[in-house]
């Protein structure tokens, strides 16, 4: 039995026998100052850059990209640029060999720009390439653009398929919202057909995209039975060799201790044995698998922290308004997002009251923990470090009530810099024009 068995309330103000590793970035340490990340102390990094601010381990994130090259093989691999993307963390993406998805012209620009090959590229969402990279192609309207766009060479494109029934009751999306083709419909023939008329653009791959935050492996094994009949049935009707199938990214990773993380391991295993008996039964080589996962390589690594500006308590609960929110994290007001938070730069001796906490926007959506334990002492002026926040948070994050946006601070090896600056005013009102 401890002390703090027997003396509940000193709980929360002893450091955790252990922090859940599942829930905070690899380098995170707990010590009598507070949380430090990166050998970095979290008041150190507020001292510095100040509050609001978004922190990247980086060791997270290449052990990260590190784990799903070693599972996927890091050909296999395309970072969704879309969960988070600038220079700084480009580079550590490239450094372990992982290929990049990106999804807009600047992207694809920003990563030409450093060096990542075309080869490496897949890009979505009509990205002029120039007859570079792999160009996912999602209705005849693609292919109509592709077609009239004058290019050098040869596109090389993959066919975005949309399953039928994943075998885990509803589906993640309804399908009448999404495009791509319907697996074993009209549509999928007439799409392939269009794109064989073309001579200079080359069917090579498959895709779909599950959804997000999927924990469960059935849904993505249909997955991969259902793109290996769409590559059979191309074979026999048309000819055509499709030598890749992408699975998509959607991994979960978990937010708060509640939520499960897809475990990368038995995960690739799983897919690969579900390939080749599927290429087996249909008689087919086996195309290469691959995986564009953004969430699972960048959401650990990252934590947001804020600056508590008011509390109040109501009914046994403590409310706390902190100097950041909806224009940082929207994903609570989008999504419903659930998060957890941890006092940090002081001790606290209080016991454990459920805290919700809100952002500074005075929005009824403007909520980013709910319900979650925190020391009942807390009081303006104090930390709170939000973890799970690597992903989805900057690259969505606005100008709100005129906010500047937060910086994107990597810390590592006892050191933290900027991989983006905090936004001022003057850089917020430089597109007013009156
Ligand atoms: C087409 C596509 N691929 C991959 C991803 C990455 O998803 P996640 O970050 O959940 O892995 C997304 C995210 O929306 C997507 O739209």
């Amino acid at each position: 039995m401890t002390l703090a068995d027997v003396i509940p309330s000193l709980r929360s103000s002893l450091p955790p026998r252990q922090l859940d590793r599942g829930l905070w970035p690899l380098t995170t340490t707990l010590g009598r100052g507070g949380l430090a990340i990166g050998g970095v102390p979290l008041t150190l990094v507020e001292e510095e850059y100040g509050t609001p601010a978004y922190i990247l381990d980086e060791a997270d994130v290449r052990e990260r990209c590190a784990a799903y090259a070693a599972a996927f093989g890091p050909a296999q691999v395309y970072y969704a640029a879309k969960a988070l993307m600038c220079r700084g963390l480009l580079r550590w993406v490239a450094e372990a060999g992982l290929g990049l998805a990106v999804y807009s012209q600047g992207q694809w620009n920003l990563a030409r720009t450093l060096g990542i090959a075309p080869d490496r590229i897949i890009a979505h969402g009509q990205v002029e390439t120039g007859g570079d990279g792999r160009v996912v192609v999602e209705s005849l309207a693609d292919v109509q653009r592709l077609t009239r766009t004058r290019r050098p060479r040869r596109q090389q494109v993959i066919l975005r398929v949309l399953p039928a029934q994943l075998g885990f009751g509803r589906p993640p999306w309804a399908a009448q919202e999404r495009f791509g083709a319907p697996v074993a419909s009209g549509e999928l023939a007439e799409l392939v057909a269009a794109i064989a008329d073309e001579p200079l653009l080359d069917l090579v791959g498959l895709d779909v995209y599950l959804g997000s935050q999927l924990a469960q492996f059935g849904g993505y094994e249909h997955a991969v039975a259902q793109l290996v009949a769409t590559a059979a049935e191309l074979r026999r009707a048309h000819g055509v060799r499709i030598e890749e199938l992408n699975i998509g990214g959607g991994f979960a990773v978990a937010h708060t201790e509640q939520d499960p993380t897809l475990p990368v391991d038995p995960f690739a295993a799983r897919m690969r044995r579900r390939l080749a008996l599927e290429c087996d039964r249909r008689a087919i080589a086996k195309p290469r698998l691959s995986v564009t996962p953004g969430r699972a390589i960048v959401a650990r690594a990252g934590v947001a922290l804020y600056r508590v500006t008011a509390v109040r308590h109501e009914d046994g609960r403590q409310i706390v308004a902190v100097d950041g929110g909806l224009s940082d994290n929207p994903r609570p007001a989008l999504y419903g997002a659930r998060y957890t938070a941890v006092l940090t730069g002081r001790a606290s001796q209080a016991p454990l009251c459920p805290t919700t906490v809100v952002g500074r926007h005075d929005e009824p959506g403007d909520l980013l923990v709910r319900d979650e334990p925190l020391p009942g002492d807390l009081r303006p002026g104090d930390l709170l470090a939000v973890p799970g926040c690597g992903a989805y948070h900057f690259p969505l994050a606005s100008n709100y009530d005129l906010v500047g946006r937060p910086p994107l601070l990597a810390v590592h090896d006892g050191q933290a810099r900027e991989l983006v600056r905090r936004e001022t005013l003057d850089d917020v009102l430089a597109r007013d024009a009156a």
